[in-house]
């Protein structure tokens, strides 16, 4: 008995590591079928192992249904194909097919301007003319639209790109965009033939249709930018049978990179938006990819059957494509990493169904009635989706409800992203932004101190100094630092008795706010007042309260140091600041305490900081399309983006009950989430490591840090973030 059990376990050990004794390929159409049979009796012939065998799945549908259902193990196909039938079915990848530029792509879209044109680059495409290949096509549309839209240069309301891209650019030539109901300037610049007949029609009738096309509305001065395929340029210089092409130099055209700069044509391969994926070698989540990976190379090397040749099956791709001539390793199995970041991303973005509403989640009446009016106001002007309002109990019932679908959008801050995200699988698909500037949905959190006091050399030495607040419960100002005292072992808060804590590790302080019962004394002595001795520590009113008067309060040497927020100190040095005690401030004379003991000049702040704190986002489930959000919302800040003026204000809430209901009230704009797609990636790992390690240890009662943290953090800051 052992014995056998031991064998068998031994045979099993075998199948896993040796894979198949057979691959089942899995073919689309009979020419396929005979194709595979060929190949498969020519690998036997020279003993190919694992064994060929073929399988018809009639169709790519069919035959991911087959790898499911383990009928079959592995195909080849389309990059496009793997996007959309890996939305549903699961399966691994074992193979790239290349042609000989062993890239395994198809090729690379690339958006290309006159070198002459210095000014233009990814960032400010917006307002300018384009040229495209036509619509619905890859390199000219998809890809580019995609990647706008993802990385929320460009945002889409409905699902209506057409209208959006419309909206973006100044003009435009996108031959196929004729139809009634598409916007007249996606046409404007496409001329027809000679006769100037045909003008925009989706075919080479159109002097700007196709790759060549598109190019040659760049050169011909009318557009600022072409969205074509990386070897265009390059194809298109001094062509005899072209009369256009005479005269041109590769080198006076240039390529944006995503990165904001621009390179020469040549450096596609590092300067592109889109790679594009040509063909993979999918396998059934049963099967071992190096397996199917081996068996392919072997019967390259060894047989002398013509894969990628389909002369006699009737031409084109069977089994393979007539264009490839190797099959590449992947790196990963993971259909989206083979794929590539930016290909699947903007494949999702394309990949947008109107929805009809949008039901917001609401925890209290004030922002009930809000809600309500923002409903009737995005209607009024013809927004889609439409938005309902459902009521939850709390801010997690919120949670549960959108998970459960029962409702579909809330926004929230910090640290609810982070139980919305861990707990509840929710994704960011917008953020507030404070500023106008791109750096507004988040900021630094810093220590500042000033030069000439050298004998605080890192944040331990800050015992029984002078310390300045921008005020009681606010984030950088207090629950940052706090966290980072208590990370650093610093204080160690008992009974969640924090105001104790810090009264006791600081000689003196200014936090405007902790005048409450029961709160030490000491860290209201820097306060001033309103100048004549009254309100003393009051929040809002003391001239020491907020950023610039927490710096205001270091600078005037009162305090040792400041804890505000990077921009406070260029906002009130140099002469940015004309108040008599800020107008000879100089930002050299100050420094950051950085979270490891070093110090570093304050325009170092990306580098030398306590926490980087992420705005407030709207969450929503991983299966709502984010751009349809954003869209939506970006199109209604619009028109409802100003806090003045008689109609509703989507950042104001003053004629409801309550602040800052459905978004804070100092926003200035929402923005797209572009790279930080997941709750980690918003609230970045510095600040997410200050959430887990604020633990306020307040009974003996077993509660999760997270909980605590909400408790002892948000409870506070819920009311007076970014007040
Ligand atoms: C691939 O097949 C198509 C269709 O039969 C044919 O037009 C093309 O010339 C072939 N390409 C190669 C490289 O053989
Ligand atoms: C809270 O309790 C845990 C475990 O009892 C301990 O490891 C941690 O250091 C405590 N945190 C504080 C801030 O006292």
């Amino acid at each position: 008995m052992a014995m056998w059990r031991t064998l068998g376990a031994l045979l099993l050990i075998l199948h896993t590591v040796f894979g198949q004794s057979s691959i089942r390929w899995c073919t689309i159409s009979h020419e396929e079928q005979k194709k595979c049979l060929a190949m498969s009796q020519s690998f036997t012939e020279v003993n190919i192992r694992p064994y060929l065998k073929c399988v018809l799945g009639g169709t790519v549908e069919g035959c991911v249904e087959k790898l499911q259902k383990k009928q079959a193990d592995a195909l080849s196909m389309l990059g496009t194909d793997i996007y959309s039938l890996g939305k549903t079915a699961s399966f691994k990848m074992a193979a790239t097919e290349s042609k000989f530029d062993r890239t395994g792509a198809s090729y690379y879209a690339v958006a290309v301007v006159k070198k002459a044109n210095s000014g233009i680059n990814i960032n400010n495409l917006a307002g300018k003319n384009s040229c495209h290949t036509g619509k619905g096509r890859t390199a000219g549309w998809n890809m580019p639209v995609g990647y706008l839209t993802d990385q929320g240069y460009m945002s889409v309301m409905g699902c209506n790109f057409p209208q959006s891209v419309a909206d973006f650019f100044k003009a435009s030539c996108v031959p196929g965009s004729k139809e009634p109901g598409n916007p007249p300037s996606l046409c404007q610049l496409c001329i027809g033939d000679d006769s100037g007949q045909h003008q925009c029609e989706l075919s080479s009738k159109e002097r700007y249709f196709s790759y060549d096309g598109a190019f040659r509305c760049l050169v011909e001065a009318a557009g600022d930018v072409a969205f074509i395929k990386h070897t265009t340029v390059e194809e298109n210089i001094n062509v005899p049978s072209k009369p256009w092409t005479q005269g041109l130099l590769s080198s006076d055209y240039e390529l944006l990179c995503r990165d904001g700069t621009r390179a020469p044509v040549s450096q596609w391969k590092t300067c592109h938006l889109v790679r594009v994926p040509f063909r993979g070698v999918v396998v059934g989540n049963h099967v071992t990819p190096s397996a199917v990976f081996n068996m392919l190379v072997e019967g390259l090397e060894k047989s002398d059957f013509p894969m990628f040749s389909s002369a006699s099956y009737g031409g084109g791709s069977v089994l393979f494509s007539n264009t490839s001539a190797l099959f590449l390793e992947v790196e990963s199995d993971d259909p989206q990493n083979w794929m590539g970041r930016f290909y699947y991303n903007a494949m999702r973005a394309m990949d947008c169904k109107t929805e009809d509403v949008l039901r917001w989640c609401v925890v209290s009446s004030g922002e009930q009635q809000k809600c309500g009016s923002m409903g009737a106001a995005f209607q009024s002007k013809g927004l889609t989706p439409a938005v309902k309002c459902v009521h939850g109990d709390s801010v997690t019932d919120c949670m549960r409800k959108i998970k459960n679908k029962e409702a579909d959008a809330i926004t929230l801050d910090g640290g609810y992203i982070y139980t919305a995200g861990k707990e509840y699988g929710l994704v960011p698909a917008t953020g507030e932004s404070y500023t106008d500037d791109q750096d507004g949905s988040m900021y630094y959190a810093v220590a500042v101190v000033k030069k000439s006091s050298q004998d605080i050399r890192s944040l331990d030495d800050l015992r029984d100094r002078r310390s300045c607040h921008t005020g009681y419960g606010r984030t950088a100002g207090w629950n940052v630092p706090v966290a980072t005292l208590m990370e650093r072992g610093l204080i160690t808060p008992r009974h969640c008795q924090i105001p104790q804590a810090v009264g006791g590790f600081f000689k003196q302080s200014c936090v405007p706010g902790a005048n409450q019962h029961g709160y030490p004394k000491n860290l209201c002595d820097l306060c001033k007042g309103d100048g004549s001795g009254k309100d003393k520590c009051e929040k809002g009113k003391d001239i020491y309260d907020g950023y610039d008067g927490a710096f205001r309060c270091l600078a005037s040497g009162d305090g040792d140091v400041a804890f505000v927020k990077h921009s406070t100190v260029f906002q009130n040095t140099d002469g940015n600041n004309g108040e008599s005690w800020a107008i000879n401030l100089l930002s050299t004379d100050f420094q950051l305490l950085c979270s490891h003991n070093s110090k570093a000049e304050v325009s170092q702040y990306r580098h030398c900081h306590l926490a980087r704190v992420p705005s407030h986002a709207v969450m929503v489930r991983p299966d709502t399309n984010i751009h349809a959000v954003y869209g939506l919302l970006d199109r209604a800040q619009a028109y409802f983006g100003s806090d003045t003026g008689p109609d509703f204000k989507m950042f104001d809430s003053q004629d409801y009950e309550g602040t800052d209901l459905i978004f804070k009230d100092s926003t200035i704009r929402l923005v797209g989430v572009g790279e930080r797609k997941t709750y980690q990636e918003w609230l970045g790992q510095g600040y997410m490591d200050s959430l887990v390690n604020m633990e306020c240890n307040s009974s003996s009662t077993v509660m999760s840090s997270v909980w605590l943290l909400l408790m002892a953090l948000y409870g506070v800051m819920l009311t007076h973030l970014w007040m």
